[in-house]
């Protein structure tokens, strides 16, 4: 047998209708953050992600009722550039602990809701507390899109998509129509 990292696989991502969308996750339990089912999971998330150019992915839209999130944000991803880098993160059962009053309208999709754009309000900064994937805690604060992304992930996790949060249904643009005439 030789060491390194397993073979990953592309998982299918599901939809807006799919009935586990709308529910909510489980937390993973300490024991189980270290299994080689969960670690294999949050591998293909991350591969999942990447190949979707998704700057996040939640476990319930691959079919896991479980509270994972993953976050990666480059300023080439073609989905959503120019916005600044954001590491690889991976967090089990993120709260939010903390945040700002104030909120600022962006344009958001969703690897679940594909094809389109809305304005969603969103805190500027945050605070979050969760597991690393070692099953460590962790506490961040993220700011602009950061923490624009790390709300519509957790948002996956109690059954949420981004058209739950807008105020403005005439926000709702198609991508093609987003790049045509909303897009700055
Ligand atoms: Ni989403």
């Amino acid at each position: 047998m030789t060491e390194g990292k397993l073979i990953v696989a592309l998982l299918i991502i599901i939809r807006l209708g799919h009935p586990k969308i709308q529910e909510g996750a489980e937390p993973v339990s300490s024991e189980e953050v270290r299994s080689r089912e969960i670690q294999r999971l949050i591998d293909d998330m991350v591969e999942t992600m990447r190949d979707a150019h998704g700057v996040g992915i939640a476990a319930p839209q691959v079919h896991v009722s479980k509270q994972i999130i993953v976050i990666e944000v480059s300023p080439e991803n073609p989905r959503y550039p120019n916005h600044p880098a954001v590491p690889l993160l991976v967090l089990l059962n993120p709260t939010i602990t903390d945040h700002a009053e104030t909120t600022e309208a962006g344009w958001e999709g969703c690897l679940s809701v594909p094809d389109l754009r809305g304005l969603v309000p969103r805190w500027t900064r945050l605070s979050v507390s969760g597991l690393d994937r070692r099953g460590q805690a962790v506490r961040l604060d993220a700011e602009g899109f950061f923490a624009r992304v790390l709300q519509h992930e957790v948002d996956h996790l109690h059954g949420r998509v981004f058209l739950d949060r807008l105020p403005d249904l005439k926000t709702l643009t198609h991508l093609r129509e987003y790049e045509l005439f909303w897009k700055s």
